[in-house]
């Protein structure tokens, strides 16, 4: 399975902060926002990204991410030169995935919990065994800005709608999917929503209608925070500095996590370790040293 972020978008609901840098390069406390679903892709065991981002961002995601040979993975860039939806990724990506199935992670969405690897890996065997597609659903008091799944009483899946005015549900799908190659072609055949895009939700509903879609739901100890509103983003920002002073242990640590999956080495941890002059660089080196 090969992963693709989606870091595009104009972020004009974040403006004057997004006037001249992508919304998923913001520091959401101490690391870029998009460190955190380039974790959740690497806790699934992924190792090859493509991220696709504006033209004018792209060169900046570049130089922070570079070639991912430092994690031991491999990163590729695409542009998407108009944000003409989500399911557009796996269009401009099909080069890139070739064969392989799909993760899509949305470059804003932040994910934080017990066992989500666990959560994770199934999804990945569940499409990798041709199940189809796997999304989530998680509980939201206002789900109205989301793609909100609709249940029967007995958790089957009955619709998903795009950003409802009258929510059927209080079950938001977060930004983050799995699907077989034949996302490819489901996507190419989508016809553009009244915003004119081609929606995620479309492609959830194609898969829906052959009964191919899995909606795992989230429990109540996983967090799904928002960066959509300056306020999601100072909350998520102070979620996640509340947890990892309490802990001591760093949430979405992408080198730690590189080091615990066995693509990078000790050594490759201690020399990214010393090249970071902050208490970012002072963890790395006490995962090195196994605390
Ligand atoms: C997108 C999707 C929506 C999903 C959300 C998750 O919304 O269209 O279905 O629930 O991401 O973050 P957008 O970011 O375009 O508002």
């Amino acid at each position: 399975m090969k992963g693709i972020i989606l870091a595009g978008g104009s972020g004009t609901r974040l403006y004057p902060l997004t006037r001249a840098v992508s919304k998923q390069i913001l520091p959401c406390y101490d690391k870029p926002m998009i460190y955190y679903p380039l974790s959740v892709l690497m806790l699934a065991e992924i190792r090859d990204v493509l991220i696709i981002s504006t033209p004018r961002d792209l060169p900046l995601f570049k130089e922070l991410l570079n070639d991912g040979s430092w994690l031991g993975m491999r990163f590729e860039y695409a542009a998407q030169d108009e944000p003409r939806g989500l399911a557009d990724a796996f269009i401009i990506g099909e080069r890139f995935l070739g064969q392989d199935s799909v993760c899509l992670t949305l470059g804003d969405n932040i994910f934080f919990g017990r066992a989500f690897s666990p959560i994770l890996k199934s999804a990945v065997r569940k499409v990798e065994s041709g199940q189809g597609g796997v999304i989530f659903g998680y509980y939201v008091k206002d789900p109205s800005s989301y793609g909100v799944v609709e249940f029967s009483p007995e958790w089957k899946v009955l619709s998903i709608e795009e950003k409802p005015a009258h929510p059927k549900s209080h079950y938001a799908a977060p930004g983050l999917y799995f699907y077989g190659n034949d996302v490819v072609e489901i996507a190419k055949n989508i016809t553009p929503s009244v915003r004119g895009e081609i929606e995620i939700t479309a492609v959830n509903n194609a898969y829906l209608a052959t009964g191919r879609l899995s909606v795992e739901l989230l429990g109540r100890g996983m967090a799904w925070l928002d960066t959509g509103t300056y306020d999601g983003l100072l909350d998520a920002s102070n979620f996640i500095a509340t947890i990892q002073k309490r802990e001591g242990m760093f949430v979405s640590c992408v080198e730690e996590i590189a080091y615990l999956n066995k693509w990078i080495t000790q050594d490759n941890l201690l020399a990214l370790a010393s090249s970071y002059k902050t208490e970012y660089g002072d963890y790395l080196r006490q995962v090195a040293e196994g605390f």
